[in-house]
C-alpha cells in the first residue's frame, strides 16, 4: 500500500483520498484553510456528498486517512502527490492555474525523496509538462520527482460511488516508473485503466465533458424544436436512445447544465482553442445554446402573464441538479432575481441548497420583491399565482399533480424538468408547461 498526500479538499481531492484510504492507502489530505480541517478532523464532511461522510469517519477511525494544513510534513516522503485543487474559470474563459502552480511549488521544496505528483484537477493540455518543469526548476533536495495526469470523472452527488466504480481510470505519462506507480495505487479498485500520454490524458477529460455538455445543449436545441412543431422530447429521446451508438445517458432536456464542471469546462476548451488559432465551432454553439436555456422558464411565464408584480412566486430546487447542496451556475440563480426585479414574492424550497441560497438573497425584499425560504413544499403553493420547479429533487417530484391544483391560487406550473405526465397535470386541472412538449 502507498503513502498518498492529496493537496485540496474539495469534491476531487476529499473524495479521492477518501476513497484510496477505502481501498487501503495511507492518506493525508491537505489544505490551506484551518478551519475546515479541523471540521474534517471532527469527522464532518465540509460537501454534502452521499456516503462520504461515513467513509471519512470510518477511515479516521481506522487511521487510514488524517487531514492537516501542514503540507511541509505531508508531502516530504509520500509515494505520490495528487492535486485537486481548483482551477476556476477566469473572465477571458481559460482556467486559473494559481492554485496548481502554489502547490507545484510547495512540493518542489518540500518533498525528500523520490516521488510521482499526480495532477487530478482539470487543466488546459499542457499544464502537465509545465507543472513538471516548474518542481524540477524549484526542487531542493537530489530526488526524482515525475508529473502523471489522472483527470477524475465523478459527478456530484454520486462522487463516492463514481470514484470506487469508476467506468474507466486515465492514466496519462510517457514513463514506465510513473505508470506502474499509478497502476499499484488504483490496482485494489479493480478497475479498466486506460494508459495514454499526459497530453492525451488531459483532452479526454477536457473532450468528455465538452460532450456531455454538447450532448445535453444539442437536446434542449432539439426540445425547443419539438415545441415548436408539435413532437415531444421525451419520445424522441426515448426513441434515439435504444440506439447504442447514441446511448440512453444524458438525454434530457431541461433548463440547461450548470455546476462547477460543465461550464467552465467547455468555455476553457474553447479558449484553448482559440489560443492555438482554432475555433471550436461544436463547443461554442453548446455554449450559446446553454446560456439561452437557462431563462427558458422565465421567457415562457412572462409571455403567459401580464406581470409578475405582487404574485405569489413558489420556487421548487434551487441547486444545480439533485444531490447536491451547489448552486454554482445553477439556472435558480439566474431566474430568482428576473422575478425579485419584477416585483415577485418567492417562495423558495430546496432541501439541502437552502442555507446556500440565502447567503447570496437573504430572506426579505431585494429589488422589487421579496424572498422567503420554506422548509414544506406545501408552504411554497399555497395560495401560490405560479410555481417554477428548477430542480428534480425527489421531494419535489412526490408532490402530486392534484396537489398543485389543490393549493395554489391559480394552479400554474413551469417545470424545468419535465417530472411529470402531460396527461396527468391536464387531469387534475393543472395548466402546465415544460421543456420540449406542448401541453
Ligand atoms: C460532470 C460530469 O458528469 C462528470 O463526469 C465530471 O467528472 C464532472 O462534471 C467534473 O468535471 O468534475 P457534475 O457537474 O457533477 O458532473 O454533474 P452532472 O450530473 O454531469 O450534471 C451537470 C448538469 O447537466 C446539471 O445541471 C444537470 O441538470 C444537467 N443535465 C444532465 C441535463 O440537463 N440533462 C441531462 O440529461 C444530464
Amino acid at each position: 500500500m502507498c503513502k498518498i498526500a492529496i493537496a485540496g479538499t474539495g469534491y476531487v481531492g476529499l473524495v479521492s483520498g477518501v476513497c484510496f484510504a477505502e481501498k487501503g492507502h495511507q492518506v493525508t489530505c491537505v489544505d490551506t484553510d484551518e478551519n475546515k480541517v479541523n471540521i474534517m478532523k471532527s469527522g464532518v464532511s465540509p460537501i454534502y456528498e452521499a456516503d462520504l461522510e461515513e467513509l471519512m469517519q470510518k477511515n479516521y477511525a481506522e487511521g487510514r486517512i488524517s487531514y492537516t494544513t501542514d503540507y511541509k510534513s505531508a508531502y516530504k516522503d509520500a509515494d505520490a502527490i495528487f492535486i485537486g485543487v481548483g482551477t476556476p474559470e477566469q473572465p477571458d474563459g481559460s482556467a486559473n492555474l494559481t492554485y496548481i502552480a502554489t502547490v507545484a511549488r510547495q512540493i518542489a521544496e518540500t518533498v525528500m525523496r523520490d516521488c510521482l505528483v499526480v495532477v487530478k484537477s482539470t487543466v488546459p493540455i499542457g499544464t502537465n509538462d509545465k507543472v513538471e518543469q516548474f518542481i524540477k526548476d524549484f526542487l531542493i533536495n537530489d530526488v526524482k520527482v515525475e508529473v502523471a495526469s489522472n483527470p477524475e470523472f465523478l459527478a456530484q452527488g454520486t462522487a463516492v460511488r463514481d470514484t470506487l466504480h469508476a467506468a474507466r481510470v486515465i492514466i496519462g505519462t510517457d514513463s514506465k516508473w510513473a505508470e506502474d506507480m499509478l497502476k499499484k495505487i488504483y490496482e485494489p479498485f479493480n478497475l479498466p485503466i486506460v494508459s495514454v500520454s499526459r497530453r492525451s490524458a488531459e483532452m479526454i477529460k477536457y473532450a468528455s465533458n465538452n460532450f456531455l455538455a454538447l450532448k445535453i445543449s444539442y437536446m434542449n436545441d432539439i426540445a425547443n424544436l419539438c415545441e415548436l412543431v408539435g413532437a415531444d422530447i421525451q419520445d424522441v429521446a426515448k426513441g434515439m436512445s435504444f440506439d447504442e451508438r447514441i446511448g440512453n445517458k444524458f438525454l434530457s432536456a431541461g433548463i440547461g447544465y450548470g455546476g462547477s464542471c460543465f461550464p467552465k469546462d467547455t468555455k476553457a476548451l474553447e479558449y484553448l482553442a482559440k489560443q492555438n488559432g482554432y475555433e471550436l465551432r461544436t463547443v461554442k454553439a453548446g455554449i450559446a445554446v446553454n446560456k439561452e436555456q437557462k431563462t427558458l422558464l422565465y421567457k415562457k411565464a412572462s409571455s403567459r402573464l401580464i406581470t409578475f408584480n405582487g404574485l405569489k412566486v413558489a420556487v421548487l430546487g434551487l441547486t444545480f441538479k439533485p444531490g447536491t447542496d451547489d448552486l454554482r451556475e445553477a439556472p435558480s440563480l439566474e431566474n430568482v432575481p428576473l422575478l425579485l426585479a419584477q416585483g415577485a414574492n418567492i417562495y423558495a424550497f430546496d432541501p439541502v441548497g437552502k442555507k446556500n441560497f440565502e447567503d447570496r438573497f437573504p430572506e426579505g425584499k431585494h429589488d422589487k420583491g421579496r424572498i422567503t425560504y420554506v422548509d414544506n413544499i406545501k408552504d411554497a403553493l399555497i395560495d401560490a399565482n405560479i410555481c417554477f420547479i428548477f430542480t428534480e429533487w425527489s421531494e419535489v417530484k412526490s408532490v402530486a399533480p392534484e396537489d398543485y391544483k389543490n393549493l395554489m391560487r391559480t394552479p400554474l406550473v413551469f417545470d424545468g424538468r419535465n417530472i411529470y405526465e402531460i396527461k396527468d397535470m391536464r387531469k387534475a386541472g393543472v395548466e402546465y408547461y415544460s421543456v420540449g412538449r406542448n401541453y
